[in-house]
């Protein structure tokens, strides 16, 4: 038998990249875990993340295929009808990701940590991480801080509960932060990427950028081993977040310029709730098909 040379041997067919496994678009029904999430950096795949509060919105996009979900404390804002997230709580946070988690059954849930449940130390970190990974059965919790969340980041990884960190515009600080752009100058661009590195180091999976300039973020996604979700930073980040009522147009007023609406639901709801009255004050609702007899 003739053995080929390397030079002569026919060239390998080259590999199509394995799409079964892609975090949106894949063909797998399991949950996704965060090494799903490590792995698709390392391949260079993007991917998408909504935020979600409830049982029926999220099974929505459950079917939809979006891989990662984020029961944000945005939920103050967007649900339970707060001005800021600052109020929300704990309790109020184990509640809806319960919920989230039972409307869903492929996506990774990751719960916010609210304001006040781990800024006094890594073991009330913890305990309130604890509680949405026991009782609600989140995959991952999320908490605002770099270098100041060092040690939360670093004892909730080593207890076996998967991190996401939150850098940039920070919404639990609006009392001394305000909604306003963040790295915008050296010194700041110095200390983002020194928060976006000690959140690596201390084990996070994966850092939210909100609200950062796109160069700033294209760096910072470029020096780490874990991928960057952004919203307002750009679109070279590894990963993009929104709010589902910001993205479906339920939110009213005015939207900051990084939102891209896929929707109009209150204009849908409002239209049909008007429908609705007009139909019961006219009595075309019910119709004699609407009659049980
Ligand atoms: O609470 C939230 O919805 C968030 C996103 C804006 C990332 O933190």
């Amino acid at each position: 038998m003739t053995q080929l040379s390397a030079a002569q041997s026919p060239a390998p067919k080259e590999r199509a990249p394995d799409s079964s496994k892609a975090l949106y678009g894949g063909k797998g029904t399991r949950r996704i875990t965060v090494r799903d999430i490590t792995a698709a950096k390392e391949r260079g795949e993007k991917w998408p993340m909504l935020t979600a509060y409830d049982a029926m919105t999220a099974s929505v996009f459950d079917e939809a295929g979006i891989p990662v979900m984020l029961v944000g404390d945005s939920a103050g804002n967007c649900h339970l009808g707060y001005e800021t997230t600052v109020p929300v709580t704990l309790d109020e946070m184990a509640v809806l990701s319960a919920a989230v988690v039972r409307g869903t059954s492929r996506a990774l849930i990751v719960a916010d940590l609210p304001f006040g449940s781990y800024q006094e130390g890594p073991v009330q970190a913890l305990r309130s991480a604890t509680r949405l990974v026991k009782e609600a059965g989140v995959g991952a919790v999320k908490l605002e801080g770099g270098e100041r969340s060092l040690a939360q980041t670093e004892l909730l990884v080593q207890s076996g509960i998967p991190v996401m960190s939150h850098l940039g515009l920070t919404p639990q600080s609006v009392n001394t932060m305000g909604y306003r752009v963040q790295g915008r100058g050296e010194e700041a661009a110095q200390q983002l990427l020194r928060d976006a590195k000690s959140a690596e180091a201390a084990g996070a999976f994966a850092v939210v950028l909100e609200l950062v300039p796109a160069e700033l973020a294209a760096e910072v996604t470029r020096s780490l081993h874990i991928p960057t979700v952004g919203i307002g930073a750009g679109a070279d980040c590894d990963a993009q977040v929104l709010v589902w009522t910001d993205m479906l147009g339920l939110t009213g007023g005015k939207m900051p310029r990084f939102v891209k609406q896929y929707a109009n639901l209150r204009g849908v709801m409002g239209d049909a709730a008007k429908a609705f009255a007009e139909d019961v004050v006219g009595g075309a609702f019910p119709a004699a098909e609407h009659a049980v007899h």
